[in-house]
């Protein structure tokens, strides 16, 4: 059978907003501390106490936004123990992630400090499970009021005389479970009160975001919407890809079958569902789809590599996290109507992350390669694609042979975004871009590939899985003819 794709590159849908890649780091493991911050007084090379490697790799994928201080972390999380002179600054204990000592040296300044240097926007979970409404109500006026105001000048006696632009506002983080355990019914009534003083100040708009649903808790979103859709402007939804049991035994990151492999990707194509349910829930109080659906963590999640500390979810990264990756860029592009914002989980040394450190070595994980292959995506318009595709079968079960997606940018450069998920065989595609006369087109390609399925790179081969030129194509009678590798991802710009 041959595969085939028709992309009417005409038929611009929605925009993929660029807030799709957007990312989220918790004071959870290395995350914060040895991942970002180091001190300024740290060997390792450092802006302002922010360590410049890893600074220069995040801009080169354009963050758009990102999320902070948490995950399970922000509803523990008293935001005054974190400004003022850091010597002083209260020591705590992290107590959901490894009961290490949090020393709060990386505080609100030190964040929109790092939101600034990567030229990103901010996006603040505020803490509901344990914290009160006039705590997240200062929060908001010591970063944005202009004026003044008891927090205005608390900030300003911190040294920050201008207030911060802050658009993102969390209204607490899996209130369901680590924040607080909540009913829906009862976290609707805390969201309606505590989002009442999260102010605009000035010229500033928040974008209020509610703590929405575990994995298909449809029940969770219809009583959100039900009762508070009118006063937000985002609800959340958290899911992850554990090819395992999330208590048993998650699968590890490196030592998986076959078998694994297909069921991990099976599970990331699960994302497509869980849109579509909260999606139509959604629709019914919000027709005209202006609340978005904030995918706010999603990711790979596996057992911890052996050796390090459970509580830190440091896992390695293989070519599976980029098809993973892949996969789902190409549904939240499908869905960009509704989803107007995600956050992978999370950008360093923690679950699926772009980069891993050690000490002063940095490396890139096959992840960020594809967040830096497919960032020619961001903010384009999302084109109207047809498949008729073969099957990827595992034994009994099928899958998609390949995910697809395809956008065109402000430019009218077009994009076609493909992953073949078959670890064992090519595939075949003929696609016809309708509108575009592919003789007069120039076709370039970048691929992401390997050839085992745990394919990572260390810190002694760093360059093991990287991005290289794609010229498996041709073009007859205007049909686009495309061989992809098994267990690959390729990105093909046409101008
Ligand atoms: O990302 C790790 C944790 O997963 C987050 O802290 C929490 O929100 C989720 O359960």
């Amino acid at each position: 059978m041959t595969n085939q794709i028709i992309i009417n590159t005409d038929i611009e849908k929605s925009k993929i907003s660029k807030h799709i890649y957007g990312h989220f780091a918790e004071h959870l493991g290395r995350g914060i501390y040895e991942g970002i911050w180091v001190g300024e007084d740290s060997t390792i090379p450092n802006t302002n106490g922010i360590r410049s490697d890893v600074l220069k790799a995040l801009k080169n994928i354009n963050v758009p936004v990102l999320r902070w201080p948490g995950g399970c972390f922000a509803d523990e999380y008293h935001w005054k123990d974190g400004i003022g002179p850091r010597e002083s600054r209260k020591k705590m204990v992290n107590t959901h992630w490894g009961g290490v000592v949090e020393n709060n040296h990386f505080g609100t300044h030190e964040f929109m400090m790092l939101c600034e240097l990567l030229g990103c926007e901010p996006y603040i979970c505020g803490n509901v499970g344990s914290g009160t409404v006039q705590e997240m109500s200062e929060w908001v006026e010591y970063m944005t009021f202009d004026g003044e105001s008891p927090m205005a000048n608390l900030r300003k006696g911190n040294g920050r005389e201008e207030p911060w632009k802050l658009k993102y506002f969390g209204v607490g983080n899996e209130n369901w479970g680590c924040g607080g355990n909540m009913r829906p019914e009862y976290y609707a009534d805390l969201y309606r009160r505590y989002q009442t003083y999260v102010r605009n100040y000035t010229d500033n708009r928040i974008y209020k975001i509610a703590g929405g649903a575990n994995v298909d808790d449809y029940n969770w979103t219809e009583v959100l919407m039900k009762n508070a859709h009118w006063l937000m402007d985002g609800i959340s939804l958290h899911y992850y890809t554990i090819p395992g049991d999330f208590w048993k035994g998650k699968g590890s990151s490196l030592n998986f079958t076959d078998n694994e492999w297909f069921i991990t990707l099976k599970k990331a194509l699960f994302m497509d569902e869980l849109i579509r349910r909260h999606g139509t829930i959604m629709d019914k109080y919000d027709p005209e789809k202006r609340i978005g659906l904030i995918i706010d963590e999603w990711g790979t999640w596996f057992d911890p590599e052996p050796g390090t500390n459970p509580g830190f979810l440091y896992q390695q990264n293989t070519i599976r996290d980029a098809l993973v990756a892949a996969i789902h860029f190409n549904i939240f592009h499908e869905h960009s109507d509704r989803v107007h914002m995600t956050n992978i989980a999370q950008t360093i040394n923690v679950l699926q992350a772009m980069i891993l450190t050690e000490g002063e070595k940095m490396i890139l994980t096959p992840t960020y390669h594809v967040f830096e292959m497919f960032k020619v995506n961001q903010d384009a318009s999302l084109l109207a694609v047809e498949c008729n595709l073969e099957n990827y079968q595992l034994e009994d079960d099928v899958l998609p042979k390949v995910s697809v997606s395809s956008s065109k940018d402000g430019e009218g450069k077009v994009y076609v975004n493909l992953a073949n998920l078959d670890h064992t065989s090519p595939t075949e595609l003929s696609i016809e871009l309708r509108g575009i006369s592919l003789e007069e087109t120039t076709i370039t390609g970048r691929i992401l590939t390997a050839n085992t399925t745990n394919a990572h790179n260390t810190f002694e081969q760093p360059n093991n899985v990287k991005p290289t030129v794609f010229a498996s194509f041709t073009v007859a009678n205007n049909q686009l003819s495309v061989k992809l590798p098994p267990m690959s991802v390729v990105v093909l710009s046409l101008e």
